[in-house]
């Protein structure tokens, strides 16, 4: 059975709220669980540092993010479910450079959140670069690297980082053009039917709005938050529409087909919203408060992470990235010198374990040409000639014709070695050869 390699990112900035739960994680850690699949979920811290520049925060989401999703039923084993830490595996700073030298500038110039962030310094007439730093530029290098490290087939995103997938894509490509085919090209995969969560004022759940419900916030405050869902004016015994009511749609997220219809009967007999947040509240917390006592319990063990994520990066490195690594080290070129191959000797050693004719002129003024051997005997020697086209025109003789020359060129020679009939002729076999490859 050919086995899936999924593989994910969490950035470790915040704390997770309702909509991430909904969104990425559960439906991330059911997935996990398919069959013939191999996960790879990782913090990403060194993209987080990015954004993140207070090491304590670093530090404190990092095992935060972590305690989320071993509490929502992530279950590593090493085997067909990894967890680990970006900046544990060694190897991805290391592709992050080789990528590095294949990316095109110019396509790092389009990723939408540099491009977002030269934009908004124009329109406050800022210089293009206010701000920006390299590692923001690099970012989909860095991404890149991540995914390719563990040759990943598909990488579950949301909509915004498809465009990350298809420059991985396209740098592996490079990669594989100049190298062999090393590296699988990933796919996004990209989860259609998984709802966005409204937050508390009815608009996306979202950091960025301030409308968010942590996942892990005591029931007291669970119940106060939902209390604030901004509902209607409609009194108790008016129906209600379940179309557009955030209330409604939560319920939805977490209830079953059964209790989703008696919610949507209870709208249209006209339940009140107090008693409507009240069903809310009690449905999402029973949900929840199972995985709130594994949270709490892990963040008072932050020791069992610590080992736990240390030993994903570990077996991780071990059986996938370091020997994918040591083969795309070999096929840039970082090799042993000593094993250095003949086929790959420059040309000037190769022609020297053959004969040679050799033109030269000596201090009396005239012109010599002789035939050594491929141990650097003398094996012919010249006359001197006083022209040295004259000299000339017998070397390319013997090129052409080998030992077959020999007999038309008595007069040419002061001494003839018998072993040099033998030695033009091999000499012509190469120049034959190197004539039939240049043809070739
Ligand atoms: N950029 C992703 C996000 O913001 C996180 C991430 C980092 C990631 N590296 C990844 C996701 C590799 C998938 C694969 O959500």
């Amino acid at each position: 059975m050919t086995v899936t390699r999924v593989l994910t990112g969490i950035t470790t900035s915040g704390i997770p709220h309702l909509g991430n739960y909904v969104g990425a994680i559960r439906p991330t850690v059911a997935a996990s669980r398919a069959p013939g699949t191999q996960n790879f979920y990782f913090l990403a811290d060194m993209h987080a540092l990015i954004k993140v520049q207070d090491p304590a925060k670093v530090q404190r989401s990092t095992l935060e993010i972590a305690a989320s999703w071993l509490a929502c039923g992530l279950e590593p084993d090493n085997d067909r479910v990894w967890f680990y830490r970006q900046s544990e595996i060694v190897e991805i700073p290391e592709l992050t450079w080789f990528l590095t030298c294949v990316a095109g500038k110019g396509i790092l110039n389009r990723a939408h959140a540099y491009k977002a962030a030269v934009d908004k310094n124009r329109a406050d007439d800022q210089d293009d670069d206010f701000g920006i730093t390299a590692g923001l530029f690099m970012y989909p290098v860095l991404m890149a690297a991540d995914i390719l490290v563990f040759n990943a087939h598909k990488v579950p995103v949301g909509r915004d980082q498809v465009q990350h997938i298809e420059m991985a894509r396209d740098f592996a490509q490079r990669f594989n053009h100049l190298y062999g085919d090393h590296l699988v090209l990933p796919e996004a995969a990209i989860e259609e039917h998984v709802a966005t969560l409204p937050g508390l004022d009815g608009r996306k759940m979202s950091k960025s709005y301030d409308n968010t419900i942590p996942l892990f916030c005591s029931r007291e405050q669970l119940k106060k938050l939902i209390f604030s869902i901004v509902t209607d004016s409609r009194a108790p015994g008016e129906p209600k529409d379940t179309e557009g009511s955030a209330l409604f749609q939560l319920y939805q997220a977490f209830a079953s087909a059964e209790e989703t219809a008696a919610m949507r009967e209870a709208y249209a007999q006209g339940i009140g919203w107090g008693d409507a947040k009240q069903k809310l509240f009690e449905r999402i917390d029973a949900e929840l408060s199972p995985m709130r006592e594994r949270y709490e319990a892990l963040m008072a063990q932050p020791e069992k992470i610590e080992k736990m994520l240390r030993e994903g990066a570990q077996v991780a490195r071990e059986r996938h990235g370091l020997p994918l690594m040591q083969r795309l080290r070999e096929a840039v070129g970082f090799r042993d010198l000593s094993q250095l191959s003949p086929a790959s000797k420059p040309e000037k050693e190769k022609t020297a374990s053959l004969p040679q004719l050799k033109q030269y002129r000596e201090t009396d003024g005239r012109f010599y040409f002789k035939l050594t051997s491929d141990a650097g005997e003398t094996l012919l020697q010249s006359v001197g000639f006083d022209n040295p086209k004259d000299a000339g025109a017998w070397v390319a003789r013997f090129r052409r014709e080998g030992a077959a020359a020999l007999d038309a060129s008595a007069e040419a020679f002061a001494a003839v070695d018998p072993a040099a009939a033998a030695a033009l002729d091999a000499l012509k076999a190469a120049e034959d050869a190197k004539a039939s490859a240049k043809a070739g």
